[in-house]
């Protein structure tokens, strides 16, 4: 009834009491430090044995500790003190130990009394009957007993009477006098005996009670029941409880003799018994084990075990004790109790938030600048890899290397860097293009030390022809002739290198020729002059130079103009070196229409005469003012050079000499410039003059404004005819002297302006 009142919430409570009140038994039983000294036994079955107990001499620390652990004729084994039978179950370190005791017997049988009293329980030094524990216990209607013993040094005596006349007057488990009585055991007793008696036989309780028990018992191990009165003659022992002490002084007296001193364990201690003689030792606080062994009392894990820390509290276990400490991060408080640890205030959690938050924003920050950073990097990389790439490409590497052999001086070849050039043409803006052709695009350009550039942007490089690009970059780059356009340097980081050459004011002499205001601004002597200076530089880079070059690409095109009009030649990019000791390349047919040599046409074999033949062309556009090929002409004269040859063979010269220079006084020098003309523009290669021939022609009309090429000739009456159609007459160029060719005869000017006088 009690418990259906209760409800399930109290019925968990008691649940909960009842193992937190069985808990510390539970943990006492769990004990796994050493009990008995080493080698010694330390059970008896299930009986532990500790030390000062011990079964032999060396395991136990006094005569009176001795016990006997019997295994034969016993299982389990039982357990003696010493050689007595009084038999021990059980010996704690906390000075108790549990032993069967007989008990005391009065029966009546046919008149008869049985009567088994006097069992004596005698025990050793330092041992004690426990007086709280036991009790002196009668049962029985007509009974009553003695317990009588040592105290110390004096006698005892006490006892009680149990009566009834009737069963029913018996009450299960009371012991109050009626059919069973108890009394407690005073202190100090060391020696017990047991007397029963009966007052009258059992003459009024015969019909229900013939017997009467005394014994002392441990008072939970009995529990009074009717039955009692009789079956307890079929029971020869009950449990009891003795103290047990060691030593036979005071704590200090003992711990003022060391050697006997027996608390040996560190952290032990030493106390007084609240029954006995002598003292006792226990493992202080925080310890447990023996402290009655050397190194017995073994610091407890309270973290493991048991503590007060609070739920959510962290446990640290320290020697003899443990602190308890909440996580600092999420709590505050002690850590101890029920509420030790309390959760932290939720603004201090925002804030933490908070920090979180911006930790990871700036780590995400940073990671972005990072991979900017990378991805900058990595793209100014692949440029100066493309760059670099280009730069291989081009031939970079061997121009470097040339420059560093000395066989361009540096101060004549800059490397420009892409991006210089960049900005010195606006990127390349259409607007900066002062050019444009077959060979590429120039550019109009100013660097940063404000001087004014032409810059060539090539058409691509073909890979085979990298060295022989180079080559010419580093030749052209020792040209020093006044008459030749500057290179100044290159650019070899982009996909077409770039040639950066002087930038020349005038444009080119083509522009001039074919304009008609500035054809008829270029008067005669100008062209004269024109003339001279490009067939010099011919010259020169014929004989001259260290390494003999052909143009390949002579045209009014690539005569440049300075203010002064002084001509400047330009566009090497067709040109090619010839090897000292070759005359004759085989190459593919590479120039301009109009101004092509019919013999390398045919042959492929390109020679100095080749630009010979191309001057020629020059020099009759100088004259006549008219495109080495007009497409918008009949057919007869679209062609400069062959339209040339047929009107002189018809000697009808006149009808093409430009009119911006017929003019009084010339006529002899333009037609010696015919003539010439005439000469380089023959067929074969061979008959033509050299180009140092030319050249000196050339001056020498100027020098003297006279005609002087004729002198040559004027041992051979043949040549007066030489201006006339195939005479063939011109072979001598080739083998001339040419130092008498710079003379001026005025014997001949007639003879030899003859021919354009008479077509005037
Ligand atoms: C054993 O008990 C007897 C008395 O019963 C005693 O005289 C004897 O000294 C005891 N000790 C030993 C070691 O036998
Ligand atoms: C007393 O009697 C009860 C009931 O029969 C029994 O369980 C108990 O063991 C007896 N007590 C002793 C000490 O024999």
């Amino acid at each position: 009834m009690v418990f259906e009142k209760l409800n399930n919430m109290q019925a968990s409570m008691l649940l909960i009491m009842f193992i937190l009140a069985s808990s510390p038994t539970v943990l006492l039983s769990s004990q796994n430090f050493p009990l008995a000294k080493l080698n010694c036994e330390d059970r008896c079955g299930d009986i532990r044995i500790p030390f000062p107990f011990g079964t032999t001499e060396e395991c136990y620390t006094h005569k009176s500790f001795w016990v006997t652990c019997n295994d034969t004729g016993f299982n389990p084994p039982k357990l003696f003190g010493g050689n007595t039978s009084v038999e021990i179950t059980d010996i704690s370190l906390d000075g108790q130990i549990k032993l069967q005791l007989f008990i005391a017997k009065n029966c009546y049988y046919n008149g008869k009394s049985n009567i088994s009293n006097n069992p004596l329980l005698q025990l050793p030094k330092y041992f004690t009957v426990n007086n709280t524990a036991n009790r002196f216990t009668i049962v029985g209607c007509d009974a009553y007993g003695f317990v009588s013993g040592r105290r110390i040094n004096r006698n005892f005596t006490t006892g009680c009477t149990a009566m009834c006349s009737s069963e029913a007057d018996l009450t299960e488990g009371e012991c109050d006098g009626v059919g069973c009585c108890q009394t407690t055991i005073p202190k100090d007793v060391w020696q017990v005996r047991i007397q029963v008696r009966s007052y009258s036989n059992y003459t009024n309780v015969w019909d229900f009670n013939n017997c009467s028990y005394a014994f002392v018992v441990e008072k939970d191990s009995f529990n009074f029941s009717k039955a009692n009165l009789t079956n307890l003659s079929n029971v020869l022992k009950l449990p009891s409880v003795v103290d047990w002490a060691i030593g036979n002084g005071t704590c200090e007296e003992a711990k003022s003799n060391a050697t006997t001193y027996a608390c040996v364990s560190a952290n032990s201690d030493c106390y007084k018994p609240t029954n006995g003689y002598g003292y006792r030792c226990r493992c202080e606080e925080g310890f447990e084990g023996n402290p009655y062994l050397d190194h017995g009392c073994i610091d407890i894990n309270e973290c493991e075990t048991q503590n007060n820390c609070s739920k959510h509290a962290l446990c640290r276990n320290t020697q003899g004790n443990y602190t308890c400490y909440c996580d600092p991060e999420k709590f505050d408080g002690d850590g101890r109790g029920e509420h030790g640890c309390n959760e932290k205030a939720p603004k201090k959690h925002n804030m933490k938030i908070a920090y979180i938050l911006i930790g990871v924003a700036s780590g995400i920050i940073a990671l972005l600048l990072a991979i900017i950073v990378v991805y900058l990097e990595l793209k100014r990389r692949s440029q100066n890899k493309r760059k670099r790439k280009f730069f291989l490409q081009n031939g970079g590497h061997m121009l470097q290397e040339k420059l560093a052999r000395r066989e361009a001086s540096p101060e004549m070849v800059e490397i420009f860097s892409s991006s210089d050039l960049e900005k010195a043409t606006k990127n390349f803006h259409d607007s900066m293009i002062i050019g444009q052709g077959g060979f590429g695009t120039v550019y109009r350009g100013v660097l940063a030390d404000r001087r004014t550039v032409a810059i060539k942007k090539s058409i691509k490089v073909d890979p085979t022809q990298i060295e022989q690009f180079i080559n010419e970059v580093v030749v052209l780059s020792q040209i020093n002739h006044r008459n030749v356009v500057i290179l100044l340097g290159c650019c070899l980081e982009t996909d077409a290198p770039l040639l950066v050459y002087e930038f020349i004011t005038n444009g080119t002499l083509s522009s001039h020729l074919h304009n008609e205001a500035k054809a008829r601004a270029l008067d005669w002597n100008t062209r004269l002059k024109i003339a001279a200076e490009t067939a010099g530089v011919l010259s020169y880079l014929h004989s001259s130079a260290a390494t003999p070059i052909i143009h390949r690409d002579v045209k009014p095109d690539n005569i440049l103009l300075d203010h002064n009009f002084t001509a400047k030649v330009a566009d090497f990019g067709a040109s090619k070196l010839v090897p000292i000791d070759l005359t004759q390349l085989s190459t593919m047919v590479q120039g301009t229409f109009g101004y092509l040599d019919p013999e390398y046409m045919q042959t492929n074999q390109l020679t100095e005469k080749s630009d010979v033949y191309s001057f020629g062309v020059v020099l009759l556009q100088l004259v006549t003012g008219r495109r080495a090929l007009s497409f918008d002409r009949p057919v007869e004269e679209k062609s400069l050079a062959n339209y040339f040859l047929s009107l002189l063979k018809q000697d009808l010269l006149l009808e093409i000499i430009d009119d911006n220079i017929v003019g009084l006084g010339n006529m002899e020098q333009i037609s010696a410039v015919c003539k010439l003309a005439k000469e380089c523009l023959n067929v074969r290669g061979e008959d033509r003059p050299s180009m140092k021939e030319v050249a000196m022609e050339l001056e020498g009309l100027i020098l003297g404004g006279k005609h002087s090429w004729a002198t040559i000739n004027v041992e051979n009456e043949e040549e007066k005819e030489s201006l006339l159609p195939n005479d063939g007459g011109m072979s001598h160029f080739g083998n001339g002297d040419m130092s008498s060719s710079v003379g001026y005869d005025s014997i001949n000017r007639d003879h030899i302006i003859l021919p354009m006088d008479g077509g005037r």
